[in-house]
């Protein structure tokens, strides 16, 4: 893969490059985690509907697949929260991802434990509120991203450079990331980082069904809808169950996936099948037609990045594209 890279990001996080793995409730537990930081990214275990004592085991599992640091998120909002802050504190972990909710919450206890904390916000007055309250940096999440997405519908294209240029905290962008094009277009917008969610779903390690994988791989550009548009919008792969409760082809409302335990009651984290369960998927399906490992992901992005640069040196010193 080469050389790693160095920015604030980097060096916030100690990582090699500054890919983050977007974290997936009951998904991206220990060995996923580890499995992005041996890579290179930063790996994050996700500790929503995890209890306290699956919780540290995750973690242990990540230390004994790697030496590098992995981070934890917490979604503010959910009631295991506060437990998993104070678990991450006492297991020595070095940052946390907050989401969901307001950071400031939980701020002082993180900080004073010496932690840095990273938060993900989905548009402006967020981003300023999350620098305020004193976070290291902003996970700014566009409208194309798979999951829970902001209710506005702004775009990564238009959050990322109105943050990169408003904030004096780094950015890292989410939403529609997948490749080394997607990586340079999210620097150039004056991202420093990049979180990835869907494409980290397609690899081998990934520990979803088979069916998800293969959804996934099939699925194209407007093959993703986004569910609890009033409430708390989330973006899914379309199936059976998903058409039913958007009313696509029959008459129902999506009030049926309004309600959070619903939706976590079929997320496919807990079971299902390609019909039945929901699938959280971002637009950028439509560019990933195969599995691949998380370490071809990763050098994919690193190297098509520079090749995408070279492609766009030749152009702008006058050469062919
Ligand atoms: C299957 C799946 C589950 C997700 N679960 C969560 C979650 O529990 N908490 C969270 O903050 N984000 C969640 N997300 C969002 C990701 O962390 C990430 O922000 C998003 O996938 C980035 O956009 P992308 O899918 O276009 O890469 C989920 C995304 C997917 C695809």
């Amino acid at each position: 893969m080469g050389n790693s890279w160095k920015n604030r990001i980097t060096d916030l996080l100690e990582c090699d490059y500054p890919i983050i793995l977007g974290p997936m409730r009951l998904i991206t537990l220990g060995s996923m985690a580890a499995c992005i930081s041996n890579a290179g990214g930063f790996g994050v275990i996700g500790a929503s509907g995890l209890s306290r004592e699956k919780l540290v085991e995750e973690i242990k599992l990540a230390r004994s697949l790697t030496d590098k640091p992995v981070g934890v998120n917490i979604p503010v909002y959910r009631s295991n929260a506060q437990d998993a802050v104070e678990v991450s504190i006492d297991m020595g972990i070095k940052t946390l991802y907050t989401s969901a909710g307001d950071p400031a919450k939980f701020i002082d206890k993180i900080k004073s434990a010496g932690l840095k904390v990273i938060h993900k916000v989905s548009n402006l007055s967020m981003a300023r509120k999350a620098q305020a309250a004193g976070v290291d940096a902003v996970v700014a999440m566009g409208f194309e991203a798979g999951g829970h997405i902001g209710r506005e519908g702004i775009t990564t294209f238009c959050l990322i450079p109105v943050l990169a240029q408003s904030l004096k905290i780094p950015v890292i962008a989410s939403g529609g990331i997948g490749d080394g094009n997607g990586l340079l277009a999210a620097l150039a917008l004056g991202a420093e980082g990049v979180e990835i969610g869907t494409r980290f779903v397609a690899t081998n390690e990934c520990p979803v069904p088979p069916f998800f994988k293969e959804s996934l791989c099939a699925a194209e550009l407007n093959s993703t809808v986004v569910l609890g548009k009033e409430a708390m919008p989330i973006r899914v792969l379309k199936n059976k169950i998903v058409e039913q409760a958007a009313g696509i082809g029959e008459a129902k409302t999506d009030q049926v996936m309004v309600q959070q335990g619903n939706a976590d009651a079929l997320y496919v984290g807990e079971g299902g099948n390609k019909h039945t369960a929901v699938m959280p998927c971002g637009q950028v399906a439509g560019l990933i037609s195969n599995v691949s490992t998380v370490s071809d992901v990763l050098s994919e992005m690193i190297n098509g990045t520079k090749s995408a640069l070279d492609r766009i040196n030749r152009m702008t010193s006058g050469g062919k594209l």
